[in-house]
């Protein structure tokens, strides 16, 4: 006489054996649960990201070839970006506050492998924590691994100083 067994399996065991793989599965997972999965690429640096508060301080493009935003300096909460040393990764941009109302802001990504740089205020550079590239204020390479510079925007400050603009 057979015995009827009964097995409990998780939700994982039984989706594997379904043939599922592991990137599958993570995204089954993250559809079911409706939690946020992000990608290395969405990840924020240290030193800043578009965190929620912020979204009326910057209007406009901030991805993409076509980046033409401002940033209202006033009401961006993430980072005071009215105070020298201080970046943040807004978009595909990250935008630096130098001193006397000076602001320079470049790709945020990497030549290298894309990773988000980040601003080094004691050396005023801009590093790639990923495999250490360096990269000048112009965008221009100090350090490799990556051999191309960052590509640089343009940056406009109003007459006020409360508002920057950011263009390719
Ligand atoms: S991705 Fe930046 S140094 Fe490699």
């Amino acid at each position: 006489m057979e015995t009827q067994e009964k097995k409990i399996v998780s939700r994982g065991e039984f989706l594997r054996s379904l043939g599922m793989s592991s990137s599958a599965l993570m995204a089954f997972y993250c559809m079911g649960t409706l939690t946020a999965c992000s990608s290395k690429d969405d990840d924020p640096t240290p030193g800043g990201n578009t965190g929620g508060n912020n979204t009326n301080a910057v209007t406009g493009t901030t991805t993409g070839s076509n980046i033409d935003f401002t940033i209202d300096l006033t009401a961006y909460k993430e980072k005071n970006l009215k105070t020298e040393g201080e970046f943040a990764v807004i978009g595909d941009a990250i935008v630096i506050a130098l001193s006397n109302q000076k602001y320079v802001a470049l790709s945020k990504k990497c030549t290298h492998e894309g990773f988000t740089v980040g601003y080094r205020k004691a050396e005023n550079d801009i590093r790639c924590a990923n495999h250490g590239s360096e990269f000048k204020l112009d965008g221009s390479v100090q350090m490799g691994p990556a051999a191309s510079p960052l590509t640089v925007f343009k940056t406009t400050l109003s007459a006020d100083g409360n508002s920057l603009t950011v263009k390719a």
